[in-house]
């Protein structure tokens, strides 16, 4: 099996070595050392290099190194009938809920009041409310693997959680809801709303002045889900004017970011460049290995997008 590599980030040899680990007989290329017209069975991308102009006709799954296959799905040079998966990585789903659960205390500490105070020198001790997890909610917006695991380590932590999804779903201590009529409820009074959702003509914008005026004041938004999910004025409007408290932004519609672009400079922002869940090499190693597997075995793939 020859599995072609086009992401830096697995460019590293502790990557390297979790990979020839997880698949000893494997035959592991970087893009781009090969050799023109060269065959292969597996590529793991987590969207083509401009230079890559045509896949080879040996190709028999593209493997997603991330979570969100949109920009895979959409590529014109990726065929219609061509396999795609996603990675499955336990490593990852932790980082996202270490992010979401960052922002849930920031929250609770009501860390944008308490940065403006210090910047303004102000001993302000008595009427700021101190709050416990459990008067905080939280609402996840997802239950992919990586939603599900931030809205059960939510709960676990003690925070009310609830959830949406497009289909029902049952999740111990979790308020699952779902449905366009769910999603209002869903966020409700919510204090903390957090994005996992896929970017989908359905859920594009999905963050809008209309779910913006169902949070709690003061509500924190997270977005770890697409760029294209956010309406940038309607978050400029309600941060502005006090609804929202913050929002925690980590997908862009534009990445990298330019660098003339408001959020750079807005002090309720906070940003990150698309890294709050990295593949890890143990992580991604093992999911490639399961895919590669699967194909050698002529089982059904695991993390199957499309099939
Ligand atoms: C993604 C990821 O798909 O970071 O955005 O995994």
């Amino acid at each position: 099996m020859r599995i072609v590599i086009a992401d830096p980030l697995a460019y590293s040899d502790i990557f390297e070595r979790a990979l020839r680990t997880a698949l000893p007989s494997a035959d592991f290329v970087r893009w781009p050392d090969l050799a023109d017209g060269a065959e292969y069975d597996l590529l793991v991308a987590w969207h083509l290099p401009e230079e890559m102009v045509e896949l080879p006709r040996s190709l028999r799954a593209l493997f997603c190194f991330g979570a969100g296959t949109d920009q895979l799905l959409h590529d014109p040079r990726v065929p219609a009938d061509l396999p795609i998966v996603r990675l499955q990585d336990q490593g990852q789903a932790e980082q996202l809920l270490d992010y979401a659960m960052h922002a849930a205390f920031a929250r609770l500490h009501d860390d944008t009041a308490v940065r403006a105070d210090q910047h303004a020198r102000l001993w302000r001790p008595a009427d700021r409310r101190n709050r416990t997890r459990g008067s905080l909610r939280a609402a996840v917006l997802g239950l992919g693997p990586l939603g599900l695991h931030v809205a059960q380590g939510l709960s676990a932590a003690g925070f009310p959680v609830s959830a949406w999804s497009r289909t029902p779903r049952r999740i111990d201590g979790v308020a699952c809801l779902f449905g366009d009529d769910g999603l209002g409820a869903c966020v409700d009074d919510a204090d903390v709303v957090v994005n996992l959702l896929p970017s989908s003509p359905e859920t594009k914008g999905i963050l809008s002045d209309r779910l913006f005026s169902r949070l709690a004041a003061g509500a924190y938004v997270v977005n770890l889900g697409r760029g294209d999910h956010l309406d940038e004025e309607a978050l400029h409007a309600a941060l502005d004017r006090g609804w929202l408290g913050a929002a925690w932004l980590d997908v862009f519609a534009v990445e990298p970011l330019p660098p003339e672009h408001w959020f750079w400079r807005h002090e309720r922002i906070r940003l990150t460049p698309h890294r709050a869940g990295l593949p890890t090499p143990q992580g991604a190693a093992a999911s490639i290995a399961a895919v590669a597997t699967a194909l050698e075995q002529g089982r059904s793939l695991p993390g199957t997008v499309r099939a």
